[in-house]
């Protein structure tokens, strides 16, 4: 099926996107590194190449419906955490406003009848509500330990399990 242009270009944006995400966080990484959370570092950077993988699928998706992927300039915003707490508050605000991007193409693939693309953008509405829900999880888990250091050592150490997807 043809794809209506408006909605290559917000798919190509979105691939552009993901990469934007998979450096967020990368960024993240290094800033928990700083803080010698070396286990919420790992995850970071798990979640780095899963926000790839990401972007991979939705340039599948355009080259197997005939289309260009172009990737552009990506622009990371300065981030400077000073604790984990915030490190994951920037992961979840970040996320919701990705969750917001795909709520977007959902939109837009409707209103164009796009109907080749419900199973991908499918998948991505379950993974966002997941990937913000493990991510809440996390934040709810710090505050809980507070000003324990063991504690938030505790959870350093079960992220730093995470298996690579
Ligand atoms: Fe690709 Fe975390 O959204």
């Amino acid at each position: 099926m043809a794809i209506n242009e408006k909605f290559s270009e917000q798919l190509n944006h979105q691939v552009n996107a993901e990469h934007q995400a998979a450096l967020i966080y990368t960024q993240l990484a290094y800033e928990l590194d700083q803080l010698s959370l070396v286990g919420m570092r790992d995850w970071m950077f798990a979640q780095a190449a899963e926000e790839r993988e990401h972007a991979q699928k939705f340039a599948d998706h355009l080259l197997d419906r005939g289309e260009r992927v172009l990737l552009k300039e990506i622009d990371v915003p300065e981030l400077k955490v000073g604790s984990a707490l915030e490190a994951f508050e920037h992961a979840l605000s970040h996320e919701r406003k990705v969750s917001e991007m795909i709520r977007e193409l959902v939109r837009t693939a409707d209103e164009v009848g796009d109907i080749d693309s419900r199973s991908v953008l499918n998948w991505f509405l379950s993974e966002q509500i997941e990937e913000e829900a493990s991510v809440e999880e996390i934040i709810e888990r710090i505050k809980l330990v507070g000003n324990d250091g063991a504690g938030l050592l505790r959870i350093d150490g079960e992220l730093g399990q995470r298996d690579p997807e």
